[in-house]
């Protein structure tokens, strides 16, 4: 073969590489993961400490994390815009820094809320740094990022972190979004991160499934939108399923026998013992 043309099949080959689907073999025919939602998020605050390690006692595969920053670009678990849901704060998460966050309460809210499962633990704990997560919970443990609003230069900050903790090679992270952008410019930056597309109602109909396909592992969807022929339209896409967030018993078995091999669960307990009791990997 003459040199231009080896040149030309060479950077052909390197670009398809580049842009097609990478599925780690973790997610060729995987069992159905269990994904502490927000951690153990029925048991615990939500996005703090005990919530994770909660999850962790309970044998979940993944824990979810949203993923903010603060005003002076920290990366935290935070679900909410507004901090007063969860927190002794008022405002909104994109305008604190991360030593005011850290200075609020992000437990109390719990005890109030739910007086049975209160603890006094929880008081005064604090909103988790991304890192201290990684670091508390590290080595053993899988994380399902879920990125929310970020500023410039956000993916390049996260990719830095996600290799410090070797948790691509190690085939210990998945990332999701609404936003394909995102995705794209990550699956852009890294392709051996698994992706998945979350996908909204609005957008269930007339996403084109193949077009996620090029840069994505798989669709999250509410579980209340799913049903066996939306599940199969997905997965013949060649995208794994993933429904969210699931706490009934009879949801997560009509959701697995539909081929779903993802559960976002507020109570990660209960989704062991469904798989235990089908006899589910
Ligand atoms: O990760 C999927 C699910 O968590 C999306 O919903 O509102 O709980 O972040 P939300
Ligand atoms: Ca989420």
């Amino acid at each position: 073969m003459k040199k231009g043309n080896r040149i030309t099949w060479v950077a052909l080959y390197m670009l398809m590489w580049a842009t097609s689907n990478f599925l780690p073999e973790a997610f060729i025919d995987p069992p159905v993961f269990n994904i502490a939602h927000r951690g153990a998020s029925g048991h615990a605050p939500e996005h703090t400490l005990p919530a994770y390690q909660q999850a962790v006692e309970m044998q979940t595969d993944y824990i979810e994390i949203d993923l903010q920053q603060t005003t002076d670009g920290s990366f935290v678990a935070f679900h909410d815009e507004e901090l007063s849901r969860t927190t002794s704060g008022q405002g909104k998460l994109k305008d604190i820094t991360i030593d005011d966050l850290k200075a609020l309460d992000a437990g109390s809210w719990f005890n109030q809320l739910y007086p049975e499962k209160s603890n006094q633990d929880y008081k005064d704990l604090q909103v988790p740094l991304l890192e201290e997560i990684i670091q508390c919970l590290h080595p053993d443990v899988s994380f399902y990022i879920e990125i929310k609003e970020t500023k410039e230069g956000a993916m390049d900050q996260l990719l830095a972190l996600l290799n410090k903790y070797e948790l691509i090679e190690s085939n210990r992270v998945v990332l999701q979004s609404f936003d394909e952008d995102i995705l794209k410019k990550m699956h852009e930056l890294e392709p051996a991160i698994p992706l998945v597309q979350l996908i909204h109602q609005d957008r269930l109909s007339s996403i084109d499934y193949q077009q996620v396909y090029e840069y994505a592992i798989g669709a999250g969807v509410a579980h209340s939108l799913l049903n066996q022929q939306r599940v199969k339209q997905i997965r013949q896409a060649g995208l794994l399923v993933y429904a969210y967030t699931v706490n009934k018993e009879e949801d997560m078995k009509r959701l697995m026998e539909w081929g779903v091999k993802g559960l976002f669960t507020d109570y990660p307990d209960r989704l062991e013992h469904v798989k235990k009791s089908l006899d589910k990997p």
